[in-house]
C-alpha cells in the first residue's frame, strides 16, 4: 500500500503521510497540512477526525465489533468481572491473581468518603440531578485528597485511579440515600465491588438487603459493557480537558457533565421515559415511529442509532439477554420490555431505520435492567458514569503518557463579519 496520499490544491501537489492501525484502519496524517498548505480541515462533530492513536479499545461500527485491549466484549461480559475489566483497561493486561487481590485491597482501602464531604451531599436541593451532584463532588475530591509530595508520581497516580473507582461508587449510593432522607450505608470490606454498591444503595436498618448473586452478575455485565468506547463524547471531553494539564478529578468531572446529555449517557433514562410514554398512550409504538421519521419533528427514537455503529451495537444484544435473565429471576413482568421488543421488531424492518442504519444501541435495554434492580430513573446516567470510569481513566493515562502530547485546540472556519469600526453608544441604532 502507498505510504502517502496526494493532495492537489490550486495545481500544486502535496504528499500527506498515511497512518495504518493494527486492524487495518487507514488515516491521513494532516498534522502539517496548515504549515505546508495554509489549509485546515473542516469536520463538524469530528465525525471523520481521529484525535489520537490509542491501543485501548477497538470498535468496528460496520461489523459491530467491540474489544478492550484485544479481548472481545462478549468474552469479558461472560467471564470477567467489572473490577478485573477496569484493571485490564487501565493497565493493559489481565491481572495475575496477586495483582487482582492487591487491586481489591486498594479498592477497599479507598472506598470511604471523607466525613466532611457528607455536608455537601446534605445541602444539595432534594431535586438536584444526581449527575450534577456527582460531577461537583468528583471535582471537590481534589480539595479533600490533595497530592502528597512524599509519594512517588506512580504511587500517587495509582492511588488517584483507585480512589476514583472506589469513591465514585460510594458517592453515587450516598447521594441516593440522602435524596430519600435515609441514613447512609457505608461500604463493607467483605463484599465485592458490585455487591457493595447494591448493598450501599438498598440496605436499611429496618430491611436488611439480601445480596442476590444474579443481580451482582447483571451489574458486572452492565458495567463491563459501559467500561470504554474509544473516543466518544465524554471520553473526548476527558482527553480535551485533561490536555490542559488539569488534575484528573477535574477532567473526569468534565466527562461526567458530557455524559449527562440525553444523546449520550442520559439516553438510558430517556429510553425508559419514552417507553413509559408509549405505555401510557395505550402501548402502540407506531405513532412514535412515525414521529421519529418526521423531519419536522425533533423527536428521535431513544436507544436507537449510533455515531459509529451502523449495525447492531454488540452491547445491545448482551444487554437484551441480561434483561431477560434478570426479569425472569426476579419474576418481574415489565410491560415496558414488551413495548421495547415490539418497537424494535417494527423499527428494524422499517425502510427509514434501515436506510439510516439505525439499530438498537446499548441504552435500549439497559434501563429496563436497572429498573428491575430498583435503581431510580434519574440515577441511570450515574450508573453509566460509574461503568465508564475505567475507560476515562485509561484514556487520560494514555494521553498523559503520549510523547507527542499536545494541548487540544481545534481550529475553525470563521464565517462572521469582517473588520469594522467601533460605534459609540449614542451613535448606534
Ligand atoms: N431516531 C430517528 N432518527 C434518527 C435517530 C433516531 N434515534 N438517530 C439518528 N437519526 C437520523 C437523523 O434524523 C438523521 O436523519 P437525516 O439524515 O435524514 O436528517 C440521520 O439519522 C443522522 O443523524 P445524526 O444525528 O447526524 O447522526 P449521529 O451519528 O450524529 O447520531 C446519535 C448519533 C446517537 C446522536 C443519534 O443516533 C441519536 O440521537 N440517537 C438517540 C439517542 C441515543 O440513543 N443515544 C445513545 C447513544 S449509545 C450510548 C453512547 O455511547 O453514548
Amino acid at each position: 500500500m502507498e505510504k502517502t496520499a496526494k493532495l492537489v490544491v490550486n495545481g500544486k501537489s502535496y504528499e500527506l503521510p498515511l497512518v495504518v492501525g493494527t486492524e487495518g484502519e487507514i488515516a491521513l496524517d494532516i498534522s502539517y497540512l496548515r504549515s505546508e498548505t495554509g489549509l485546515i480541515t473542516l469536520d463538524p462533530g469530528y465525525a471523520n477526525t481521529g484525535s489520537c492513536k490509542s491501543c485501548i479499545t477497538f470498535m468496528d461500527g460496520e461489523k459491530g465489533i467491540l474489544r478492550y485491549r484485544g479481548y472481545p466484549v462478549e468474552q469479558l461480559a461472560e467471564y470477567s468481572s467489572f473490577r478485573e475489566t477496569a484493571y485490564l483497561l487501565i493497565n493493559g493486561e489481565l491481572p495475575l491473581e496477586n495483582e487482582l487481590n492487591r487491586f481489591s485491597v486498594m479498592l477497599n482501602d479507598h472506598s470511604l468518603v471523607h466525613e466532611d464531604m457528607h455536608h455537601f451531599f446534605q445541602n444539595f436541593p432534594r431535586r438536584a440531578h444526581p449527575m450534577g451532584i456527582l460531577s461537583s463532588m468528583v471535582n471537590a475530591l481534589r480539595a479533600f485528597y490533595p497530592e502528597i509530595p512524599e509519594r512517588s508520581e506512580e504511587e500517587e497516580i495509582n492511588i488517584t485511579f483507585t480512589r476514583l473507582l472506589s469513591k465514585v461508587r460510594t458517592m453515587a449510593a450516598m447521594s441516593y440515600k440522602i435524596s430519600r432522607g435515609h441514613k447512609i450505608v457505608y461500604p463493607r470490606h467483605d463484599l465485592s465491588y458490585c455487591a457493595n454498591f447494591l448493598n450501599m444503595m438498598f440496605d436499611s436498618p429496618v430491611k436488611p438487603y439480601v445480596i442476590d448473586e444474579d443481580l451482582v452478575d447483571a451489574l458486572n455485565v452492565f458495567w463491563i459493557l459501559h467500561a470504554d468506547h474509544e473516543q466518544n463524547c465524554s471520553t473526548a471531553a476527558v482527553r480535551l480537558v485533561g490536555s490542559a494539564r488539569v488534575n484528573l478529578y477535574a477532567a473526569i468531572s468534565a466527562g461526567i457533565c458530557a455524559l449527562w446529555g440525553p444523546l449520550h449517557g442520559g439516553a438510558n433514562q430517556s429510553v425508559v421515559e419514552m417507553l413509559q410514554e408509549i405505555h401510557d398512550s395505550g402501548g402502540n409504538p407506531a405513532p412514535f415511529i412515525a414521529r421519529a421519521k418526521d423531519r419536522d419533528d425533533p423527536f428521535r427514537l431513544m436507544g436507537f442509532g449510533h455515531r459509529v455503529y451502523k449495525t447492531y451495537d454488540p452491547r445491545a444484544r448482551i444487554m437484551e439477554k441480561t434483561c431477560n435473565r434478570v426479569l425472569k429471576k426476579l419474576k418481574i413482568h415489565d410491560p415496558l420490555l414488551d413495548i421495547a421488543k415490539r418497537l424494535e421488531e417494527v423499527a428494524v424492518k422499517d425502510a427509514y431505520f434501515i436506510d439510516h442504519d439505525l439499530y438498537p444501541n446499548v441504552d435500549f435495554y439497559s434501563g429496563i435492567v436497572l429498573r428491575a434492580m430498583g435503581i431510580p430513573l434519574n440515577m441511570f446516567p450515574v450508573m453509566f458514569a460509574i461503568g465508564r470510569l475505567p475507560g476515562w481513566i485509561s484514556q487520560w493515562k494514555e494521553s498523559m503518557e503520549d510523547p507527542k502530547w499536545k494541548l487540544h485546540r481545534p481550529r475553525q472556519v470563521y464565517t462572521g463579519l469582517q473588520e469594522r469600526d467601533y460605534v459609540p453608544l449614542n451613535k448606534r441604532g
